[in-house]
């Protein structure tokens, strides 16, 4: 069990002293709540594992076969997902199966639905794959549910791939079976294949389940490819340590021969902390974890609300929190205002796709003294706010 204490360890002077890029990306003067990392301590038996590594001078090439056989049977027992070892790749994190997912489903020009808002690098990924976005709006006053009528009708002849992030960043959200089964029937039924990022799976609330859209039938897994990783739940996304899998060999296969020479699977800490995660014996560490997580969430959402006017989206799921600040003002012009007089950073909102204009992403993963100070510098900025909404 781990301790209270260990939540509430982080400082500002602690944090500064520590590498990292999100506390050295501005000044020191600024609290930074921008970047998905944690502020918390390595799980002490992850951090021993890591050790015994590096002891062992597991520096040389070394297999993932461990790697992925743990996955495998961690894919079974957690995800309901059945896939053998050898159709479980693992990756430098998540981000490259969005664009492995596009290059085998896609053609230039074709089109791939993402919703909006969402994480920034799927944009970037139907980008550079030189797709087409079709964005599926997820409503803030409609508390972001997943509308499948609406998502019927953005399919055209030319739909190839549906990008879904469950948990959703930034919405929060962790998608319930029946928004999932809706995604799934559309999938199906217009032969669309679906990447889904999983990464937030462990990051959840109040009871809150995580499903895997592939675990719902083989139809639907057979058009689908899943990435999940550890670098939120663990604090190591400076490792780059993901895997995808799918049940369908022969997507597999396309997927493998499209990485081929590009891609070189993950380093060997990552592949050495994957069976010790997979086994489930540190899930104390997380649990602990998504409680203190769940009291932060709540000391944010009163503070906000009661210091200025705020719609904030009920967090599910992650440690992002996506608050929309109704002051009439944009986002890059929140970010001024915040940076330049509050000292807090955060990210904006607007990056997330047209509909986060106006919206702030508040990372959660701090102490509560660390936010409390940050809120404390939000509040002084709110008679400026007030003024500029004019
Ligand atoms: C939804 C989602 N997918 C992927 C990533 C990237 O994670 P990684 O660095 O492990 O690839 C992030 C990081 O915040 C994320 O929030």
């Amino acid at each position: 069990m781990a301790k209270n204490s260990v939540w509430d360890k982080p400082t500002i002077e602690s944090r500064l002293s520590a590498r990292g890029t999100k506390w050295h990306r501005d000044s020191p003067d600024v609290i930074p709540l921008w970047l998905a990392d944690q502020d918390y301590p390595l799980c002490p038996e992850l951090k021993d594992e890591l050790r015994k590594a590096i002891e062992e001078e597991y520096t040389v090439y070394g297999t993932d076969t461990d790697a992925r056989e743990a996955i495998a049977q961690k894919l079974k027992r957690v995800n309901n997902v059945e896939v053998p070892p050898d159709q479980v790749m693992m990756t430098q994190g998540v981000n490259p199966s969005m664009w492995l997912a596009a290059r085998h489903a896609c053609r230039t020009g074709d089109e791939v639905i993402v919703t909006d808002p969402m994480y920034f690098p799927f944009f970037t990924s139907v980008e550079v794959t030189q797709t087409q976005p079709v964005y599926w709006r997820l409503d803030l006053d409609g508390k972001y549910r997943f509308d499948v009528e609406k998502l019927k009708e953005l399919v055209t002849p030319k739909t190839r791939l549906i990008y879904v992030c469950n948990p959703h960043n930034p919405a929060g959200r962790s998608m319930t079976r029946e928004e999932l089964k809706g995604v799934a029937d559309v999938a199906v039924d217009n032969k669309i294949y679906l990447m889904v990022d999983e990464l937030w799976e462990d990051i959840r609330y109040d009871g809150v389940k995580h499903t895997s859209l592939a675990s719902l039938n083989p139809e639907v897994a057979d058009l689908t490819v899943t990435s999940w990783g550890f670098s939120k739940a663990w604090s190591v996304p400076g490792l780059q340590a993901g895997y995808l899998a799918c049940t369908n060999k022969v997507m597999f296969d396309n997927i493998q021969r499209i990485a081929r020479g590009v891609l070189r699977g993950t380093n060997n800490l990552g592949k050495a902390i994957a069976p010790l995660i997979c086994s489930g014996k540190i899930d104390y560490w997380v649990d602990d974890m998504n409680k203190y997580l769940a009291e932060v969430r709540d000391l944010v959402t009163r503070r906000l609300n009661e210091m200025g006017d705020f719609t904030i989206p009920h967090l599910e799921a992650t440690y992002l929190m996506f608050p929309r600040f109704n002051y009439g003002l944009t986002s890059d012009e929140l970010d001024k205002v915040l940076m330049k007089d509050a000292k807090v950073s955060f990210n904006k909102g607007s990056v997330f796709g047209p509909s986060g204009q106006g919206h702030m992403r508040i990372l959660t993963a701090t102490s509560k003294g660390i936010m409390n100070e940050a809120l404390d510098r939000v509040e002084s900025v709110i008679p400026k706010l007030e003024k500029m909404r004019g």
